[in-house]
């Protein structure tokens, strides 16, 4: 009975102390029971046992206070690396990347990242989309022409066909209200807000979730590099260099969330993972060996960077929670910086990048 599978489904759910941690922040909605015309309004959520990195910094800066079981050390950045006494591997660097720094990495993230032969979620259903992000910018719509190589591609050209001549290709909105009904379609914006990953670097295929090095693919751009080395150099075995070979890329809106999971498939665990954030405040669960375990809740922000090496390696984690409203997002900084720059701005004010760089082999 529907009844009885709802109440296993919900048991189910709350198994373990991961995932009963995972559903006290998660978005949820306040019941509206009068109008469904009426906004509806986020739940509250206590957040006052969020570690919050950025005022145990200042307190640091300013006194050299530390709450118990965090330490900090001075590894060559202008910022401390914090560390966590109960999980060793796993360090927290507030601030890492400067404003110019975010801005470059949130641009790249939605216009060169996304592009083919590096894969997206929409890959799956629509094959390899070329410039995603200018296409939602000029409002094309993305149709599926039935009869390839006919009405579409002739006559107007008013369709931007893919390099790859799939069987999707981005079109004029005018040319899709003129066709009617004919074809399935679905509008670059809608595509651009429902983009949920991309891969760099060495694909990850994630139905068999592992690398696969057959899939088409270019090395992580340069600079992004150059900088995962700097940013790795903290949690690096002495005298060894970190080599990203790999990144994944996760868009996150309002009400998405990244559950409980471990990051398993790269060979050696005493390479870090380098973890970037860019855009909207989110809150970071980091759990132990065990779901069992009670994770620790905190706040990550534009420009903070995590790393998680040896025993971090093998912690559940996962991001249950971004903040888009005004007073919570806390992105007044790439607002200011952003500002001549709309369709970037408009995004970013309500989404959250992550990239995610590792070392494989
Ligand atoms: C991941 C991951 C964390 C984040 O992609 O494996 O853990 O901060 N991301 O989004
Ligand atoms: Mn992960």
């Amino acid at each position: 009975m529907y009844g009885s599978d709802k109440v296993n489904d919900e048991v189910a759910s709350e198994r373990t102390a991961f995932r009963r941690t995972e559903k006290k922040y998660k978005l949820y909605y306040d019941q509206d029971s009068k109008s469904s015309k009426k906004k509806k309004r986020p739940k509250q959520v206590d957040l006052s046992e969020v570690l919050d990195f950025k005022t145990i910094s200042e307190s640091y800066d300013e006194n050299g206070d530390l709450p118990p079981g965090i330490v900090a050390f001075q590894c060559g950045f202008d910022r401390p690396v914090f560390r966590l006494q109960n999980c060793p591997g796993f360090s927290f660097i507030p601030g890492a990347l400067g404003i110019e720094e975010q801005c470059r990495w949130i641009k790249e993230g939605l216009t060169s990242f996304p592009q083919p032969p590096n894969r997206t979620n929409h890959n799956a259903m629509y094959g390899p989309i070329h410039d995603l992000f200018i296409a939602a910018k000029e409002r094309k719509v993305l149709v599926e022409d039935e009869n390839t190589h006919t009405s579409l591609d002739s006559g107007s050209n008013a369709c931007v066909s893919n390099e790859h001549s799939y069987k999707w290709k981005f079109c004029e909105e005018h040319v899709v209200s003129s066709r009617g009904k004919t074809c399935k379609s679905i509008s670059a914006s809608a595509l651009l807000r429902k983009l949920r990953w991309s891969t760099l670097g060495l694909q990850f295929d994630w139905s068999k979730r592992n690398y696969n090095a057959s899939l088409p693919h270019n090395k992580i751009p340069d600079a992004l590099c150059q900088l995962a080395k700097r940013l790795a150099a903290p949690a690096m075995p002495m005298g060894e260099e970190f080599h990203p070979e790999a990144a994944i890329v996760n868009y996150f809106g309002l009400g998405d969330m990244l559950g409980g999971h471990l990051d398993d498939m790269e060979a050696d665990w005493s390479k870090p993972i380098v973890s970037m954030s860019l855009g909207c405040k989110a809150i970071f669960l980091l759990g132990g060996k065990s779901r069992e375990d009670p994770p620790l809740a905190m706040f990550l922000r534009s420009g903070d960077v995590v790393l998680m090496a040896g025993e971090a390696r093998e912690c559940f984690h996962g991001v249950p929670r971004i903040f888009t409203d005004e007073e919570n997002a806390e992105i007044t900084p790439l607002e200011l910086h952003l500002s001549q720059e709309n369709d970037f701005l408009k995004y970013i004010r309500t989404s959250r990048i992550n990239i995610n760089i590792r070392q494989v082999f």
